[in-house]
C-alpha cells in the first residue's frame, strides 16, 4: 500500500499512444467513512503491453489516489496482488492486459474485488492473518529428531520430486479464497494450508508426517474438500491442488 495523493497537485492523466479505453470498477470500502462497500467506475487507457497491476498502478497515480491495494514485486513471485478479476481469483500482475483487449469497436469493461472469505480491510486489501494462522498451524517446516546433522541429508532425485510440485506455493491464497467450502466456513483449513502440509508430509527427510496428518484428519481439515477444483483453477503457480489433497486424504486412509 502507499500514501494517498494529494490530488490537486496531480498532473492531467496521461492518454499513451495506442492505447484503448476501458471502463474498470473497482470495489471499494473504507471502514472509517461509514460508507459500506460501493463499486466506483473509472476510464483508463490500457496498452497491449499493460498487466491489470498496471491499470491499478495509473488509477492511483493519476485518477484516485485513495485506491488502496497490495503489490510487491510486480512479477508473479511475492503472492501479494491476488484479487477478484472478472469473477476469477488471479494474480493483478500476471493478467495480460493483450488477452482481454476487444478487437474492433468493442468495448471493454473489467471488474476488481478482493478476494473473498477473508475480511476486507481497504478495497482490494483483506487481513491475510487468518489465511496464515491456517498455514502456521500444519508446521510447514522440516521436522527432524535424534542429533543435529553434520552434513547435508542426501535426497533421491525420484525422492524429491515426490513433493516438488508443492514446494512452488507462494502463499497467495488465491486457492483458498476461491474454495466454496472455505467461504462457507472459515475454520476449514483451505487448500493452501493443505499444499504446504503436503509439502513436508512427502519429504523423506521429514518426522513430523504423522502430526500433521493427524492435525489435517480434524473436522475442520481434509475431509471438508468436496473435491470441487476450483483451488487448482485459481493457482498461479499451476500447482495440481487438489491432487495434493487427494494424496493427503489418501495418506491418511492408508496408516489409519
Ligand atoms: S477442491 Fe477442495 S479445497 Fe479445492 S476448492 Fe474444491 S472444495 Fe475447496
Ligand atoms: S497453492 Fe497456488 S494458489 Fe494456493 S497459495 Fe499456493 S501459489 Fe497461491
Ligand atoms: S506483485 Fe508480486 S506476485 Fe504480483
Amino acid at each position: 500500500m502507499t500514501a494517498a495523493v494529494d490530488t490537486a497537485k496531480q498532473k492531467p492523466a496521461p492518454v499513451p499512444e495506442g492505447s484503448v479505453m476501458v471502463t474498470v470498477k473497482v470495489a471499494r470500502f473504507n471502514p472509517e467513512n461509514g460508507e459500506g462497500a460501493y463499486w466506483d467506475s473509472f476510464q483508463v487507457p490500457v496498452l497491449p503491453t499493460d498487466r491489470f497491476l498496471n491499470v491499478l498502478i495509473y488509477i492511483k497515480s493519476y485518477l484516485d489516489g485513495t485506491l488502496t491495494f497490495r503489490r510487491s514485486c510486480a512479477h508473479g513471485v511475492c503472492g501479494s496482488d491476488a484479487m477478484r478479476i472478472n469473477n476469477v481469483n488471479r494474480l493483478a500482475c500476471k493478467v495480460l492486459m493483450k488477452d482481454l483487449l476487444p478487437k474492433g469497436d468493442k468495448t471493454l469493461t473489467m471488474t476488481v474485488e478482493p478476494i473473498r472469505g477473508l475480511p476486507v480491510e481497504k478495497d482490494l486489501v483483506v487481513d491475510m492473518e487468518p489465511f496464515f494462522d491456517a498455514f502456521r498451524a500444519v508446521k510447514p517446516y522440516l521436522m527432524t529428531s535424534g542429533n543435529e546433522p553434520t552434513r547435508e541429508q542426501i535426497q533421491s532425485q525420484a525422492d524429491r520430486a515426490r513433493f516438488d510440485d508443492t514446494t512452488k506455493c507462494i502463499l497467495c491464497a488465491c486457492c483458498t479464497t476461491s474454495c466454496p467450502v472455505y467461504w462457507t466456513d472459515g475454520s476449514y483449513f483451505g487448500p493452501a494450508a493443505i499444499v504446504n502440509a503436503h509439502r513436508f508430509i512427502f519429504d523423506s527427510r521429514d518426522e513430523g508426517a504423522r502430526e500433521r496428518l493427524d492435525i489435517l484428519n480434524d473436522v475442520e481439515g481434509v475431509w471438508r474438500c468436496r473435491t470441487t477444483f476450483n483451488c487448482t483453477d485459481a493457482c498461479p503457480r499451476g500447482i495440481e491442488v487438489t491432487k495434493a489433497i487427494q494424496e493427503v486424504k489418501r495418506a491418511l486412509l492408508f496408516t489409519r
